[in-house]
């Protein structure tokens, strides 16, 4: 078998491994979340999603590949359980599916780089939908964006993945953090703090807490085998208890840190107000490319500079997980077929460009993609909805998918007892920790049963409009 690389080592893979998590999700997805699912109420519940449901799923996922040294479709069939393939290319697809669009937004939020440099502050929904439908502008971006994450993929596993998150990561921590410190000093920062972290139980319906679970699994790039092809390049002496630890406080402590810099910014910019209506206005992709820039323009001079430093921070989370996304194909083209790394490369992005296609064309360039699906989102009214966002929103149930079907993999497929030996390679107290408790509690009952329920909640009302919390318990 042709050496297929690996980290330099334990950091190189956690680095790697949370330069995948932190992404768009952390900074783009994540504050929005959080305005609309119910503030502090929703954290509180994304916290105990991600230290309790996905943990064991990180865990297991990690653990497999390491074990397998494949890529998720390989990996099954190298435990010998041919049948489970199609789990693995149902991550393989969904990994396909998620750069496709994850790729035009990470083009868009390059773009704004730019245009903040010079200066131009896209404020108004119009002005925004100028600079999706400017198919010339957002294409060419999103070019260059698909190119870079090939330029590092090409260069392999240490050398062009770690390396990146090596220089990026730390670079990141330090933007985010400069920049919170800022937004702290501007005026009304205490009140959009508050609304972040005062709880509003009124909130929580079926659709804050599907919302919770799905950005769980987005966030922690888990569910589709982004683990299973990092975890292939993993030593046997590495601990894969701590690093899925340090992956995941990373990773929601800079979700933390982003819901901490966008509050205070735009708690200044509606003079202090936070009530729901104020903020029902800035969901989606609106709080980033619309209500932000208008921020930037009114703090005067330093504008420019916090602007371009956040966008230019949000190219360099989505780039970081942007290469995960294409390594999960690529390593399956690469161990199953046996193609050159470069030439799989060129292929997959190629052909994953173009099915993004639809995607870019519904920022407004084409009105049949732009309106193209009527969706019952959440409970109340039926909104239509572009390509880009039915996509992403069949990306993240997919993932609950995944993950549910992981964990039930390992707990009655694979067996605890093999799971737990893979574990403890390079965990010497394994046996006697909480962690196995939580793991091997988790795969076989926890996970299942509530990732399966919450899977049946999310589906209901994604996509028939029906909240099932509402009915059951109100
Ligand atoms: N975790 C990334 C984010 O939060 O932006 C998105 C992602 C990357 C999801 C890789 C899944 C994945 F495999």
């Amino acid at each position: 078998m042709a050496n297929r690389g690996g980290f330099t080592n334990k950091l190189g893979f956690i680095l790697a491994a949370a330069g995948s998590a932190v992404g768009l999700g952390n900074i783009w997805k994540f504050p929005y979340e959080v305005g609309s699912g119910g503030g502090a109420a929703f954290v509180i519940m994304y916290l105990f999603f991600c230290f309790i449901l996905c943990f064991p799923v990180m865990v297991t996922e990690i653990a497999i590949g390491r074990k397998t040294q494949k890529n998720p479709v390989g990996a099954f069939k190298a435990l010998g359980f041919k049948n489970w393939a199609f789990l693995g290319i149902l991550g393989i697809f969904c990994g396909v599916l998620i750069l496709s669009f994850y790729n035009v937004i990470a083009g868009w939020a390059f773009g704004y780089f730019f245009e903040m440099l010079s200066a131009n502050f896209i404020d108004n929904g119009k002005e925004f939908g100028e600079y999706t439908s400017d198919i010339v502008k957002v294409g060419g971006y999103s070019i260059v964006f698909m190119l870079a994450t090939a330029f590092v993929v090409v260069r392999g596993v240490s050398g062009g993945i770690e390396k990146l998150a090596r220089i990026l990561m730390p670079t990141l921590v330090i933007m985010i953090l400069g920049l919170m410190a800022y937004a702290f000093t501007l005026d009304n920062a205490m009140e959009g703090v508050k609304y972040y972290l005062i709880p509003n139980i009124d909130n929580i319906n079926a659709n804050s807490i599907g919302g919770a679970l799905r950005q769980a699994f987005f966030s922690l790039s888990l569910g589709m085998g982004a683990l299973i092809t990092y975890g292939s390049y993993v030593g046997r002496k590495d601990n894969i208890v701590s690093s899925a630890v340090y992956i995941t406080l990373t990773d929601v402590g800079i979700a933390f840190i982003a819901g901490l810099m966008i509050f205070p910014l735009v708690a200044f910019n509606t003079g202090g107000n936070m009530t729901d209506e104020v903020l029902s206005s800035i969901n989606g992709p609106s709080l980033i490319f619309i209500t932000l820039p208008g921020v930037f323009e009114n703090i005067g001079d330093l504008g420019v500079l916090v602007g371009s430093v956040f966008f230019l921070l949000l190219s360099f989370a989505a780039l970081t997980s942007t290469v995960s996304l294409l390594e999960v194909p690529v390593a399956y083209v690469v161990d199953e077929f046996g193609v050159r790394r470069k030439k799989a490369v060129v292929i997959v992005a190629s052909i994953i460009f173009l099915l993004g296609l639809p995607c870019l064309f519904s920022g407004g360039y084409s009105a049949f993609f732009t309106n193209f699906f009527t969706i019952p989102f959440g409970s109340d009214t039926p909104a239509s909805s572009d390509f880009l966002s039915l996509a992403a929103s069949i990306a993240d149930t997919l993932l609950l998918l995944g993950g549910t079907l992981i964990v039930i993999f390992a707990g009655y497929v694979w067996k605890k007892h093999n799971l737990n030996s893979e574990i403890s390679s390079g965990y010497e107290g394994y046996d006697k920790s909480i962690a196995k408790i939580l793991i091997n509690v988790g795969v076989t009952i926890v996970c299942p049963i509530l990732l399966f329920v919450l899977f049946v909640v999310v589906v209901m009302n994604n996509f028939f409009g029906i909240d099932l919390i509402n009915l059951l318990f109100r």
